[in-house]
């Protein structure tokens, strides 16, 4: 494998070359928001949305960094990608360094960690096996935090059962997925769970929704019971480094997929083609 390159406090350096302190707030309090950007062909995708999204974050948590800086330093890493076929930039703000460890920051002496990398990836577009999980996670899942440990011990234990992804659940109503958004065919309609603060606001469902739109194709944001797992055609996950892909089988439920939903075929192939007038323009 190449070297991957980051960036780290300004300084651009083999992944391996770079240094951290344990006394990161990321290392002790997973104080810090992120960003995955998908690049196709060594360009972004929806680059501007996931700015925004960033600095949604980092106004939720009040951690204060120039966005100038970010976007340079993004474009910067771009150039590590050069012309692979699917790629991403990782891209971390964390408060800052603490002097000791210390739940209240203290404000006057941090200066934020600013990290990244960009790194090539394969994508798997085959339907995938996932499992129903209950969402254990905090009540602000719309902030993309590094605070993940409720989606991980999930993952983890979806992984056991050949699992390579989960769908969240609360009070019997569909969330999202452990890092995608979640989708339904049910009966010619197309569903997905309304945005919430426990569901992050994803640039792919945003991207898959406007293209349905433009085409007065209607996609229903709204409560979605998980009893419309056993009527849904097909059941797919939308993110940034899967793009859309569908449940073959979803372990703990009745769920069947239909391998020749129409309404599933449509949605992809529509996407597929906005995908490629974005890149067209
Ligand atoms: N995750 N929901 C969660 C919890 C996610 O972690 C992600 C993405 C999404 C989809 O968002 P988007 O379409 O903007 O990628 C929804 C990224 C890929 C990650 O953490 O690696």
């Amino acid at each position: 494998m190449s070297k991957i390159f980051g960036v780290y406090q300004g300084s651009f350096l083999p992944l391996e070359e770079i240094r951290v302190s344990p006394l990161s707030r990321a290392y002790t309090f997973s104080d810090s928001v992120y960003e995955v950007i998908p690049y196709f062909y060594g360009r972004p995708f929806c680059l501007i949305e996931h700015l925004e999204r960033l600095s949604k974050s980092l106004e939720a948590t009040k951690i204060y960094v120039d966005l100038n800086r970010v976007e340079d330093e993004i474009n910067q890493l771009s150039h590590y990608i050069k012309n692979h076929e699917n790629a991403y930039i990782y891209y971390q703000v964390t408060r800052g360094v603490d002097s000791i460890r210390s739940h209240q920051a203290n404000h006057d002496e941090l200066v934020p960690e600013l990290f990244g990398y960009a790194v090539e990836i394969k994508t798997n577009t085959s339907p995938i096996q996932a499992k129903l999980c209950e969402d254990i996670r905090w009540m602000r899942c719309d902030v993309k935090s590094t605070s993940l440990l409720g989606n991980i011990l999930m993952m983890n234990d979806a992984q056991e059962s050949d699992c390579s992804e989960i769908i969240f659940y609360k009070d019997d109503f569909l969330c999202e997925g452990g890092a995608s958004n979640v989708f339904l065919s049910v009966n010619g309609a197309i569903l997905t769970p309304s945005l919430q603060s426990n569901i992050l606001s994803g640039i792919t469902r945003n991207f898959l929704i406007k293209s349905l739109t433009s085409k007065d194709i209607i996609v229903q944001e709204t409560d979605c019971n998980i009893s419309l797992l056993e009527e849904a055609s097909t059941i797919w996950f939308t993110s940034s480094t899967r793009g859309i892909l569908p449940i073959e089988n979803l372990v703990n439920s009745n769920y069947h997929r239909d391998p020749k939903d129409p309404v599933f075929n449509q949605c992809k192939e529509i996407y597929e083609e906005s995908f490629k007038n974005y890149f067209a323009t």
